[in-house]
């Protein structure tokens, strides 16, 4: 994909204006992303199982952008087919796919491996890792069809440090690392590139849920930057993935972390 094809275009020219979906866009990470990429005139598509990506695209729409909300559960065939639907019959076109939708927050409290049931660890692998697939496939073709396009999966820093007391959520991230590469090599032939990021923690509401409020603080002394990672530290990695910038880069993992783990 070129510059071109990925600057935002204003005015008359709109229908030819890029088109992101973002994956669990609803709150957290995914509602600041959904916002960034709003800004630059893309169009965006908030594919989540949580009713407040209605709430936020009617808020977005109310300011001039063109958000859309799709119910959308990543862990269920039809539900992704739907989506790929919504976004060929509305917008004819996809540009940018970011997979974020991920159980985190509904992770429960840290715990040994031995403690996780084998419910808890398939639902976790089904969202965060076959949600990644599925999504991918489905939505691949439009991709291909609108010339090329960019992949943004969102993995974390956990895989690198090994950090104990969610053996399935970290598990599930090193296989979204490992998917990145693999699908890297099979769409780069498309004009599609399909990089990682991995965060560090982040100070929000699931990451207080998980770890306890004082382990925000901690993680924040850890850093070579030492405060507290906002989501907003991800947007600038976004949207240079999404970017013309980032046209010869693909199936990497950036660690946006604060410095903490030097891939
Ligand atoms: N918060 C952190 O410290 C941190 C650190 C590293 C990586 N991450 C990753 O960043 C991403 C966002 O994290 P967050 O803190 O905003 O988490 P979050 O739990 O607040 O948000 C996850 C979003 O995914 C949605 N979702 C969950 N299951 C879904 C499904 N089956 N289908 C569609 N949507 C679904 C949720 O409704 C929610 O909107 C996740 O992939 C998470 O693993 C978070």
């Amino acid at each position: 994909m070129n510059d071109t094809a990925v600057v935002a275009r204003t005015g008359p020219d709109s229908a030819r204006r890029r088109v992101a979906v973002v994956t669990g866009g609803g709150r957290g990470i995914g509602s600041t992303l959904v916002r960034a990429l709003a800004e630059q005139s893309t169009r965006v598509v908030i594919a989540d199982v949580a009713d407040e990506g209605q709430l936020l695209a009617k808020e977005l729409t109310a300011a001039g952008h063109e958000v859309v909300f799709h119910p959308t559960d990543v862990a269920d065939e039809s539900s992704v087919e739907a989506l790929a639907a919504l976004c060929r019959d509305r917008f004819g076109r996809l540009d940018v796919l970011v997979n974020n939708a991920s159980i985190y927050r509904g992770l429960g409290a840290k715990r040994p491996f031995t403690e996780i049931t084998p419910a808890e660890w398939e639902r976790v692998l089904r969202v965060n890792v076959t949600g990644v697939w599925l999504v991918t496939r489905g939505l691949v073709t439009l991709l291909r069809e609108s010339g090329g396009g960019r992949v943004i999966n969102i993995a974390s820093s956990t895989v690198h440090m090994g950090v104990p007391g969610f053996a399935h959520y970290v598990a599930s991230k090193g296989a979204v690392i490992a998917l990145t590469r693999s699908l890297a090599n099979e769409v780069g032939r498309d004009g599609i590139t399909v990089n990682a990021i991995a965060p560090g923690l982040v100070a929000n509401e699931s990451s207080l849920e998980l770890s306890g409020a004082e382990y925000v603080p901690a993680a924040a002394a850890r850093r070579a930057i030492p405060r507290d990672m906002n989501p907003d530290d991800l947007v600038g990695t976004v949207l240079f993935l999404a970017s013309g910038g980032s046209d010869f880069i693909t199936g990497q993992t950036l660690v946006v972390d604060g410095g903490v783990v030097f891939s």
